[in-house]
């Protein structure tokens, strides 16, 4: 009962004890002091000492881990709820949708309200429900707001890690991205992205020449990728109004961070799509935030539940940039939790970042779970009153066992702890909550719309139409009699239209040539010429954004 004892001491101005944690379960938050945490858990007999996570440590990353139905979840809202008391807003993605109960209060009528009182008494914590300020998001636009990114925004190393794409094939898109940079070409949307494609497989050599060898091969199997991509509903990814990351670091009226909830059910069938994307916010984030420093609480917390699927047979390249934007994205005051089942998932470099954590039970039926189990029990600073392994192996649902970094930034020693029930609802909001809560939404009708401004798709175009048009002029004067009399040739057209760039090199023997040649499917044929003359000037603005530049555009 000694924990149970010290719980109920008062500990001055900024107390820490949840008593008098405003029943939200966060303890001194608005009273920033040096004890300023989210209450996580305790439990007092057979438990360890209440457990809480120091805010200004929240920027020290996290891991959240156990076997499937141990409690995972449950332990994110809370989590959640704790950082967005705080006035932290929370990013995190619902890959089961059960995640969404975080924009209602719990209830009486809950059914689990007898098992949570029971729970809230055993640890010495006043339950009180309350709702937190919810902003939902989706990638294909049907359960939040719609989420994009521009092509260039991604980047080649994320796109060829997202389409699977081979050494030789990333080549060529790093030419693409090259070329769209120099040329001024946006790339925005996936269209863009497909016409560049089209006019470097139509100006091969030229760019081959400058460039090194593009096959056409390659452009081939990366046309295919993105056919693939499109299907899956990834093209809806990309494009404008792009997400202002702005939007994720939102406090509401009351002083409470947002919580941006990005579905994910459907999004985990691509679970590329799913890794990829988030990857990328992070490295945005990365990217855009200034430095801070050590924080007195993090600026944004951000969730990356399913993280083995970052990692599932990712390059060595690949990783050693996660972990370096782990490293580094801390200093910008972004706190990142993984959430996996086992913690092996992790590769060891970023695990040993990740200082506080939240170990539920780890099941060992098998030799190579056993060697995980061992592994994960000795990452913690042992406690003498029990045997870290076994207890990872007996927590019930619920439990864990746990670590947080203490003052000076040292782990404490691991407790068995049973976790604190959320105060917002435990399992998804009906559809109407949702969408009222969406109308609600300061970004509601900011991203509804896609822009479809002028982009490389756009401007490959009209440079072939420009084209057409002088090669038209040019040769106006012999071909003025036959225009009158012959009328427009569809047939003509049409075959033009399906031979790709062979009908441009028939035109310089054929007698009448016809002013068609700027139709959007001759993209690139049309001004091979030009293009392989502005070869060596660099015209274009850079185009592509620097993040990908720093960490993820070259390797
Ligand atoms: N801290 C808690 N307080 C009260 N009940 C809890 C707590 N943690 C877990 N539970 C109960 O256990 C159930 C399963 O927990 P949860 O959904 O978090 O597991 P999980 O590890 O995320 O599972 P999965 O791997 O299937 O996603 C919850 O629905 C809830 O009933
Ligand atoms: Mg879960």
């Amino acid at each position: 009962m000694a924990a149970r004892s010290m719980y109920l001491r008062p500990r001055g101005p900024g107390c820490a004890c949840p008593l008098q944690g405003g029943g939200g379960g966060v303890m001194g938050a608005g009273t920033m002091t040096d004890q300023a945490s989210i209450f996580v858990g305790g439990g007092g007999e057979g438990y360890g000492l209440p457990q809480q996570l120091l805010l200004k440590y929240g920027n020290r990353h996290g891991l959240i881990a156990g076997a499937t139905g141990t409690g995972k979840t449950v332990t994110l809202q809370i989590l959640a709820e704790g950082f967005s008391a705080a006035g932290v807003p929370v990013f995190m993605a619902d890959v089961k949708g059960d995640l969404s109960g975080l924009g209602a209060a719990g209830s009486e009528a809950h059914k689990l309200h007898g098992p949570f009182m029971e729970r809230s008494a055993k640890i010495g914590l006043e339950l009180a429900y309350r709702a937190f300020p919810v902003t939902f998001w989706d990638l294909f636009g049907e359960q939040g707001h719609p989420v994009r990114a521009t092509v260039a925004e991604m980047g080649p190393l994320l796109l060829s890690r997202l389409l699977e794409l081979t050494e030789p094939q990333e080549g060529v898109l790093n030419v693409a991205f090259r070329l769209a940079d120099e040329e001024g070409l946006p790339l925005l949307d996936m269209k863009d992205l497909q016409a560049l494609l089209v006019f470097i497989g139509e100006n091969a050599e030229a760019i081959s020449t400058r460039y090194g060898l593009v096959a056409t091969a390659s452009i081939g199997a990366i046309q295919r990728r993105l056919l693939v991509l499109e299907n899956e509903g990834g093209a809806k990814l990309f494009g404008e109004p792009a997400l202002d990351l702005a939007d994720l670091m939102l406090v509401d009226g009351s002083g409470a961070g947002r919580v941006n909830i990005l579905a994910a059910d459907k999004l985990m069938n691509s679970p590329r799509l799913y890794a990829t994307f988030l990857l990328w916010l992070l490295s945005e984030l990365f990217e855009t935030l200034p430095e801070v420093g050590d924080p007195e609480k993090p600026k944004l917390v951000f969730f990356f539940d399913e993280a083995h699927l970052l990692f599932d047979d990712a390059p060595k390249a690949l990783v050693s940039k996660v972990e370096q934007v782990a490293r580094l994205i801390r200093s910008k005051g972004v706190g990142v939790f993984f959430i996996t089942q086992n913690p092996a998932d992790v590769p060891e470099d970023i695990l040993g970042q990740l200082g506080n954590r939240v170990q539920h039970a780890l099941r060992a039926f098998t030799a190579k779970d056993q060697k995980d189990l061992k592994m994960a029990a000795e990452t913690y600073r042992p406690n003498p009153r029990f045997d870290t392994q076994e207890a990872i192996r007996d927590v019930g649902t619920g439990e864990a066992v746990t670590s947080f970094l203490e003052n000076k930034g040292i782990p404490g020693i691991v407790e068995r702890t049973l976790i604190r029930p959320p105060s917002s609802q435990l399992g998804p909001i009906d559809p109407a909550l949702r969408a009222q809560l969406m109308v609600q939404s300061p970004v509601a009708g900011k991203y509804d719309r896609v822009v479809d401004r002028e982009s490389a798709y756009e401007k490959l175009r009209a440079r072939a139409d420009a084209a057409a048009r002088d090669a038209a002029q040019a040769e106006a004067p012999q071909d003025e009699d036959a225009r009158d009399e012959e009328p427009a040739d569809d047939g003509y057209r049409r075959a033009r239209r399906y031979d790709g760039g062979r009908a441009e090199a028939e035109r310089e023997t054929a007698p009448k040539p016809r002013s068609s040649a700027g139709r959007s499917d001759s993209i690139g044929t049309a001004f091979a010429k030009s293009f392989a003359r502005q070869l060596g000037t660099k015209t274009g603005q850079a185009v592509v954004r620097g993040i990908l530049g720093s960490l993820f555009r070259s390797r």
